[in-house]
């Protein structure tokens, strides 16, 4: 972590953000997030009877999945908002509040710990980490997912990129850890071992973002992200504007399909 990030400053605009998208996230980032759910499940040995927990499990795709194998599944996540959206969606799963870095969960009382994407959300990952090895009885496994580094996971490429060609990164938002951090898997392998588990695996899930128009990798991010969301609604108007036009013409070179590969951990606790 950088030094100037404030954990709790951070831990509070991720929050207030996730809480206020909720809503239209499903819409914007189920068809890419869900991709992964397949490789997450199949890393962390997820089969029928398994008790799994799925960390930041935003709409509860991952604890969905899960519970369509069979497993007994519990989705966490702390924006009441979208635990609400995953009780919709996965009426007979459980879902309830709760913070990946603070599990209420007892010492050893899962199988299997997933977070599809939450890792780069967080300010303390390492607690996460740590939490899940608390959670999982041993010769359990955590697996996670994030995203790969921007040039592979195309749209992250061409959204920095064109907010570093034309507009103000210094912008008043409270720092994050690096978001790409995990997208290495030697960080990857050295986070879990830190955090006490073993054998770690890191591999890459090549994903395709199929977009329904060359303005809707603008759209879903100025309207359903958090971090990028609020460095893009920070710019001046006629900036934001070539930030969009630049950002579309990126996306319309690979003609709406986006590569957006993702990195794929998961350790024996
Ligand atoms: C990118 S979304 C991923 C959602 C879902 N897992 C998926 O596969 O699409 C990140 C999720 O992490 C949650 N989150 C962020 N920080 C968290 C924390 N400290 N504890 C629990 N959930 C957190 C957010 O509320 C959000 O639902």
């Amino acid at each position: 972590m950088s030094n100037n990030v404030d954990p709790a400053a951070f831990h509070e605009f991720e929050h207030e953000g996730w809480q206020e998208v909720a809503t239209r996230y499903h819409d914007a980032f189920a068809a890419l997030t869900t991709q992964s759910v397949v490789a997450l499940l199949d890393a962390a040995k997820v089969t029928e009877g398994v008790r799994v927990l799925d960390v930041a499990c935003g709409p509860g795709y991952a604890a969905g999945a899960a519970a369509a194998r069979g497993a007994s599944a519990v989705g966490v996540d702390f924006s009441s908002t979208m635990v609400e959206e995953a009780r919709r969606r996965y009426p007979s799963v459980e879902f309830g509040e709760g913070d990946a870095e603070q599990l209420s969960s007892s010492d050893s009382s899962f199988d299997a710990v997933v977070l599809n994407y939450g890792m780069l959300h967080l300010a303390r990952p390492e607690l996460a980490l740590s939490e899940a090895h608390r959670v999982l009885r041993p010769g359990g496994r955590v697996a996670f997912t994030v995203w790969d580094t921007p040039d592979r996971a195309i749209g992250f490429g061409i959204i920095l990129s064109a907010i570093q060609k034309h507009g103000n990164m210094n912008v008043p938002i409270p720092p994050g850890p690096p978001f790409f951090r995990f997208s290495d898997p030697e960080e990857s392998k050295r986070a879990l071992i830190a955090a006490g588990f073993s054998d770690p695996v890191v591999g890459h899930v090549k994903q395709v973002w199929r977009l329904p128009s060359s303005n809707a990798l603008f759209e879903i991010f100025f309207n359903a992200s958090v971090r990028n969301a609020a460095l893009l609604r920070a710019q001046e108007p006629e900036v934001l504007a070539a930030i969009r036009n630049e950002i579309q013409q990126g996306v319309e070179k690979y003609r709406n399909d986006l590569p957006m590969s993702s990195v794929l951990a998961s350790a024996l606790r």
